[in-house]
């Protein structure tokens, strides 16, 4: 037989074992064929990309302004470490370990806090078959619960949608040996609730010593109430609590992906293995960096958040509307009306918001835009709810 029959007859065989359409080399047209469907899909990317431009965002509790100039400035100059990196940090680790006053050794870094939420799983929840908190939560740390097989005890919340301590205490006790974990949100997405902070420590003098506390800190910049403080104080005590942060809210960088993890050695030796090795870039470590020195620009946004989302929520109470009393970047609104439906009316108007929270499943979650975007939105509220049936939702 020919030799190049029989090689094709060879490859035909093998495509057929291994399941490919072909084992022979493209010709010039399917080249051509996949070339423009890879340009249709790169199009039909873009072109989804330019329609969600379009839309007014309050629906991931991002910060509409954007980063500082100083961090602006900081990434730009790093992108010198784009070909020969050299693992420069950008004095990162430093800095924070500074701004919480403790070692660099007590500080991992995540490619978000998210990889923080996952890797805090993993280290602490194969041994283990329960983590405790409240429902609804940040639910991330439930969802990656799952690769290792545990389970979320989601305790309701209280009348007032805050946490339930003593029901978080009573179950952590009554199933100490199972719980891996003990996570709390705060403040608390999605209510904008605190824990206050004489909770927190009646939570750690409460619970056997031995179980983690894992509290995700993302809003705390927000926060102006005296009951508040951050747990890391916890850490320098020797507790065995994590704090979790993001430099996805107030610092602006949600699409750069950077936060980190504040805990005892012993337990960031734990943590340290389970992240991708180098898992931040160096362009986010200089902006990270930067953005922490900016104590201005963090107090502006803060500011303008809360004289923003107060106008808001005062406007729609004065409609009738009960709002949860937030201390973030976004608020809760009870529009008596299933949120999915309500999502959905909103985006034909052009604006992104919350999802659905089960089981509070008649309450909008929106987060704080601009001056302009909340305008925007209190227009199409008016329109969604207009106001005979507002004045009914009174009643
Ligand atoms: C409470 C909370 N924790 C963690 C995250 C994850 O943020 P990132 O991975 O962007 O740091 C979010 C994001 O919305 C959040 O709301």
């Amino acid at each position: 037989m020919d030799t190049n029959i029989a090689r094709r007859n060879f490859m035909g065989r093998l495509a057929a074992v291994l399941g490919y359409a072909s084992l022979a080399p493209l010709g010039l047209s399917a080249q051509r064929r996949g070339r423009q469907e890879a340009a249709a899909a790169v199009k039909s990317a873009l072109d989804k990309k330019a329609d969600y431009d379009k839309f007014t965002k309050l629906a991931n509790n991002e910060n509409p302004y954007g980063p500082s100039e100083a961090v602006m400035k900081a990434m730009t100059d790093a992108w010198k470490y784009a070909n020969r990196y050299g693992y420069p940090d950008g004095g990162i680790v430093e800095a924070i370990a500074e701004l919480h006053k403790v070692k660099p050794e007590n500080v991992v870094l995540g490619c978000g806090s998210s990889e923080i939420l996952k890797i805090v799983d993993d280290a602490f929840l194969p041994d283990h078959k329960l983590v405790v908190g409240v429902d609804p939560t940040y639910e991330t740390v439930y969802r990656y619960a799952t690769n290792s097989k545990a389970k979320a005890i989601a305790l309701p919340l209280t009348k007032t949608y805050d946490a339930d301590m003593k029901a978080i205490i009573h179950a952590t006790k009554l199933n100490a040996r199972d719980v891996g974990l003990v996570y709390i949100c705060n403040p608390n997405n999605p209510t904008g609730r605190i824990v206050p902070k004489d909770e927190i420590k009646l939570l750690l003098d409460s619970i056997p010593p031995d179980v983690p506390v894992f509290i995700d800190e993302a809003y705390h910049h927000f926060v102006d109430d005296s009951n508040y403080e951050s747990s890391v104080k916890y850490i320098l005590e020797g507790r065995k609590v994590i704090v979790a942060r993001t430099f996805s809210k107030i610092a602006a960088l949600a699409g750069m992906r950077l936060g980190y993890a504040v805990a005892p050695v012993e337990i960031i030796d734990m943590l340290k293995p389970l992240v991708v090795s180098y898992n931040v870039n160096a362009v986010v470590k200089y902006g990270g960096a930067a953005s922490l020195k900016d104590i201005a620009h963090e107090a502006k946004m803060k500011q303008l958040n809360k004289q923003i989302r107060d106008r808001t929520t005062n406007e729609l109470k004065a409609m009738g509307f009960e709002v949860i009393p937030s201390q973030t970047n976004f608020f809760m609104v009870n529009v008596k009306k299933d949120v999915a439906q309500v999502g959905e009316e909103f985006q034909k108007k052009g604006i992104l918001v919350g999802r659905k929270f089960p089981p509070m499943n008649e309450w909008l979650r929106v987060s704080v835009g601009t001056d302009d975007e909340m305008n925007r939105f209190m227009k199409a509220f008016k329109e969604v709810f207009p106001a005979e049936k507002t004045t009914q939702s009174k009643a």
